[in-house]
């Protein structure tokens, strides 16, 4: 039952039709948050300051913010983490009282998946595909939170390669004109931050498997929940994460953000995530 006392949450973004995170925090709510709600806002970008004016106004506890809003938000904070100042974007707002702190939890989202299958990517040798918007934010938070040994960065266009790897300013990261480049048997995980497999186009994979060696491959797709390439990997015999696992841990860990003391076990995750892909 929703009263006077109902603490509302909710996502901004421009469009949000399709977003699972509704689905998700209310079951959180229903299970075991009480009294809250998390509705979905669709809001047009020259609406943006008055949006972020209306959740102090309106006592709003917290917001997630999707596309377009992630960077133009920081604006319009009081405070930024280190991760959302890290990776210049910022995907969670917190309402403290009245003081708007922006935080990002994507990249700890990604960094949890690996840990949920107990994979450290500290010491580990990754081939990254891609070098988009996605790609950076993953590149970001994993040079933020983890000690890889090396990073590989292989993209269609070898130019945004070399201007991701110029923005990040890391010695560890080597930019690869072409795959031929490389030693696949040197690389310990696969990271697919490109839209290569993705619906529509699902029967596409960004790279051919053949000659890795005790691979974990991880695809930041969620639809379709398993893509050509992580079938692929699984065919192999390789670990395989898909998108889905990085997209519910970072809503929890926005959950955590605005209330510390969250915690879920890990049957309750499981149901969520259940939920959630019955949903993609
Ligand atoms: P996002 O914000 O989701 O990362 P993006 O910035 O448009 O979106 O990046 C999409 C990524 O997928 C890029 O790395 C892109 O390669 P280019 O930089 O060469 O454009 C990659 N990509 C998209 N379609 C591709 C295709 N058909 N083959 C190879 N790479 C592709």
């Amino acid at each position: 039952m929703l009263d006077y006392k109902t603490e509302v949450y909710g996502l901004i973004g421009n469009p949000v039709e399709k977003s699972l995170s509704p689905i998700m925090h209310n079951d959180i709510y229903e299970k075991l948050l009480k009294n809250r709600v998390y509705l979905a806002f669709n809001v047009k970008e020259e609406d943006l300051e008055s949006a972020i004016g209306g959740m102090t106004s309106l006592d709003i506890k917290g917001f997630n913010v999707t596309i377009p809003h992630k960077i133009r938000v920081m604006e319009y904070l009081d405070e930024l983490t280190d991760m959302a100042l890290k990776l210049g974007a910022v995907n969670t707002i917190k309402n403290l009282n009245g003081r708007l702190i922006g935080h990002n939890t994507d990249g700890d989202g990604l960094i949890q998946a690996f840990e949920d299958e107990d994979i450290d990517l500290d010491e580990r040798v990754i081939l990254l595909l891609g070098a988009g918007g996605a790609s950076f934010g993953i590149l970001g938070s994993i040079l933020f939170r983890k000690n890889p040994k090396k990073i590989y960065i292989l993209n269609r266009t070898y130019e945004k390669s070399l201007k991701l790897k110029d923005k990040m300013d890391d010695e560890r990261l080597v930019v690869l004109k072409s795959i031929d480049e490389l030693k696949k048997s040197e690389v310990d995980i696969l990271i697919n931050s490109t839209s290569v497999g993705m619906y529509p186009k699902v029967d596409e994979s960004p790279i051919d498997l053949d000659g890795f060696m005790d691979l974990t491959v991880f695809d930041a797709i969620y639809k379709p929940l398993e893509t050509r390439l992580l079938k692929e990997g699984k065919a192999k015999g390789f670990k395989v994460i898909g998108g889905i696992e990085m997209l519910l841990n970072q809503g929890l860990l926005a959950q955590s953000f605005w209330d510390e003391s969250f915690l879920i076990s890990s049957e309750d995750k499981n149901k969520i995530r259940k939920r959630m892909m019955e949903n993609i």
